[in-house]
């Protein structure tokens, strides 16, 4: 289990989260869900442990194992990835090295092939390809996506999975979240759109850095309906967390 206890995070005197206690199961999806500006990504950068995120105060487990002074490195080997939107870096290599850690990467060609088609890319037409400027970003950003796939990592935080210089579709988000779970992976969806949420079992809704509501995704999101999309007061701090039923 992934959680975090009392945690806060100010930067130049701005309280950008406020002791958030938020915990995440494996065998269940979630979804982290809020307007722009609600702190959702500094959410995924202090659990990943990011250079410069690091709670003011609070505490994250991983399995009960206090990692909050633990680096980036030491999270992704005990199994914290954070989807980078990032492209795969290196270049020269083939996509089905680049994969496999030229080799290093015990992987059958069946998870393999899968993953690949996971991600909108057919095997037969990518994995002979070299990394070069003959692939666009978005490709790339495709791959690195693989690459992670392919490690299995036990916690995946999706960050915005359909924004950036490549627009993933819903389904193919859909099926990143299944096939996560599908090896026992938690995936944690962060997300300002509601129907990115809606093939998780629970969510949180964060505002002005606080937890607003939590619970099941279904919900939740009616919550994020029916007070956010027509909130007059965007991230402006609420006072106290609301019960599922709006109250
Ligand atoms: N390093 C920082 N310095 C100052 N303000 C920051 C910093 N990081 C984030 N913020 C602010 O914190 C708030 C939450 O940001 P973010 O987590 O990116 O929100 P979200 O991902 O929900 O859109 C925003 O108002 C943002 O401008
Ligand atoms: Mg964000």
């Amino acid at each position: 289990m992934l959680e975090l206890k009392n945690v806060s995070y100010i930067v130049s005197d701005k309280k950008i989260l406020d002791n958030l206690n938020l915990k995440f199961i494996p065998g269940k999806k979630y979804a982290i869900l809020g307007t722009n500006g609600a702190g959702k990504s500094t959410i995924g950068y202090l659990i990943m442990g990011l250079e410069d995120y690091k709670p003011t105060s609070g505490k994250i487990f991983l399995n009960n194992i206090d990692i909050t002074d633990k680096s980036v490195y030491e999270r992704a080997k005990m199994g914290i990835t954070l989807m980078w939107q990032e492209p795969a870096r290196y270049e020269g290599l083939t996509v089905y090295v680049y994969l496999t850690l030229g080799g290093r990467l015990s992987v059958d060609k069946k998870s393999l092939f899968d993953v690949m088609e996971k991600v909108g890319l057919d095997p037969n037409l990518y994995l002979n390809r070299f990394i070069d400027k003959s692939l666009s970003g978005g490709e790339r950003k495709r791959i690195e996506l693989a690459s992670i796939l392919l490690l299995k990592p036990k916690f995946v935080i999706l960050d915005e999975p359909d924004s950036g210089i490549d627009i993933m579709s819903l389904d193919m988000i859909n099926n990143i979240i299944d096939y996560i779970s599908s090896y026992g992976g938690t995936p944690i969806v962060i997300t300002h759109r509601e129907e990115m949420a809606f093939n998780t079992d629970e969510a949180y809704l964060i505002c002005a850095g606080k937890i607003l509501t939590h619970g099941p995704t279904d919900k939740v999101v009616k919550v994020f309906k029916n007070i956010c999309n027509s909130c007059d007061h965007p991230n402006i701090p609420v006072t106290k967390e609301l019960k599922l039923d709006g109250r």
